[in-house]
């Protein structure tokens, strides 16, 4: 089939080439020409595991092509919209600017009987709203709501084989021919067996958000038994461990630490806040005010902890920060925690050191005010206190011993509960986490 993506950032880059994968003759339409230039080129604009592999097959399959130009997009028998819906400056609700100028610019070019997939997410009701333009301007054109779940690190995969497909569609005919087309288009995930849910737009659209809430709620609740653990000397990791053995509940997401952050969770249990809000159903989300609340005040605490286990002032001390990126395996540093906390510590007077293996070129970027080391052994150069804050596998896997000999005073700061904790304490470090016990 011929498709356009259009909007090639995370999820659309990610898109276009799996579907090329799939054997599809897709084109990418990025109105960022650099970007769409490095894409051509088969470079990955971002760290993704996979990523770039897949793309020098498409491209080299000859099925696969990148543009900035919407007219490259005519004809194709399906466009999927992936543009980006921030959070809205000094405000809780999204930013639908781009999805609302990828969708006029397409109606140019968008003829009866082609289907308008829609990827992003977006508030509840905004499909409707899109569907009503789409066919006032192109009489038998179709949309569709198809909202994607993909987690950074895992984007290929999950691209690949999703965990289930969510059709959002319209009822009567339109409805079925847009179901049999995205059967086709998802010809060979639904041979495998994908559960599929085929519903209405504003059930496609709230699956997504609903998700994203439940996953920062997950991981909330945890962090605040963690807060509970620190007030009796508790441990949250036994825990965490103890309930996930309930089938029920799963052990999944139940890594207490510093908590969420990305281009994801964060900003969409704020819109979805605000849209609820929007449609007098504000009291049925305000639970989600306190999860924000819970995840914002673990950074607080990290800084705190720090501060503790520097002899109560942070003025001159050097502090090694091991990541920066808001998970491991990403280059991705939007809203996150471990460069929320080195900022803080720099700015209370620390002089921080940090490094990431992905995301260094980002840091520069974004935060200049921070040092920005090569590898963690630079960083940990002297240090009085060492924060692991992303745990890549790097990181995890540092020898105690051998680390030990480089820092001034051996203090360790588990953000993420991910160091072998017996280890560390037999190499002599002092071992501190949220929601532990102190050695
Ligand atoms: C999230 C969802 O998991 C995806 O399903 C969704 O498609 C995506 O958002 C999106 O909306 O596009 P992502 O932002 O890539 O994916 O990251 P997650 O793996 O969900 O992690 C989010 C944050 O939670 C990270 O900062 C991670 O460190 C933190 N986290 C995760 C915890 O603090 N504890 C945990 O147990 C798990």
């Amino acid at each position: 089939m011929r498709i356009s993506v259009i909007g090639c950032g995370y999820l659309g880059a990610v898109h276009a080439a799996s579907m090329a994968e799939l054997g599809h003759d897709v084109v990418g339409i990025e109105v960022d020409v650099p970007k769409a230039q490095l894409l051509s080129a088969g470079k990955a604009p971002f760290h993704e595991p996979g990523f770039e592999e897949l793309l020098g097959r498409s491209l080299a399959s000859g099925r696969l092509r990148f543009s900035p130009d919407m007219a490259e997009a005519a004809g194709s028998a399906v466009h999927f919209v992936c543009v980006g819906t921030p959070q809205k400056r000094g405000e809780y609700a999204a930013d639908l600017r781009y999805v609302e100028a990828a969708t006029e610019s397409l109606l140019q070019v968008l003829q009866p009987g082609e289907l308008v997939v829609g990827k992003s997410t977006v508030p509840v009701g905004t499909a409707a709203r899109l569907a009503e333009l789409v066919s006032g301007k192109v009489p038998g054109a179709i949309l569709a709501w198809n909202p994607e779940f993909l987690r950074e690190g895992f984007a290929v995969q999950d691209t690949l084989h999703p965990d289930r497909l969510v059709y959002g569609i319209p009822a009567g005919p339109d409805g079925d021919t847009a179901q049999a087309t995205l059967d086709e288009v998802y010809a060979s995930i639904v041979d495998a067996g994908t559960p599929q849910v085929v519903t209405d737009y504003a059930t496609a659209e709230m699956v997504k958000t609903a998700a994203n809430s439940f996953l920062a709620t997950k991981i909330s609740f945890i962090n605040a038994m963690a807060e509970l653990c620190e007030a009796t000397g508790a441990d949250v990791k036994q825990l965490a461990d103890a309930i996930g053995h309930d089938d029920r509940i799963g052990r999944k997401f139940l890594n207490a630490g510093l908590g969420f952050g990305g281009g994801c969770l964060p900003k969409d249990i704020r819109a979805f806040m605000a849209r609820a809000g929007e449609l007098g159903a504000d009291q049925a989300l305000t639970f989600l005010r306190e999860v924000d609340n819970i995840n914002m005040r673990r950074r607080i605490r990290m800084v705190d902890l720090a501060r503790e286990v520097c002899d109560g002032s942070l003025v001159g001390k050097r502090i090694a920060v091991l990541g920066a990126a808001f998970k491991p395996d990403s280059d991705d540093i939007r809203d996150s925690p471990a460069l929320n906390v080195a900022a803080q510590l720099q700015l209370q007077g620390a002089s921080v050191q940090v490094t990431d293996p992905a995301a260094n070129e980002n840091i520069k970027r974004s935060w200049p005010q921070l040092l920005v080391v090569d590898s963690a052994e630079e960083a940990a150069e002297r240090a009085d206190a060492v924060l692991l804050l992303t745990e890549w596998k790097q990181f995890r896997e540092l020898d105690p011993v051998a680390f030990g000999q480089i820092v001034a005073k051996k203090r360790v700061l588990d953000g993420r509960q991910a160091l072998d904790r017996d280890a560390w304490e037999a190499a002599g470090w002092s071992y501190r986490a949220l929601g532990r016990r102190a050695g």
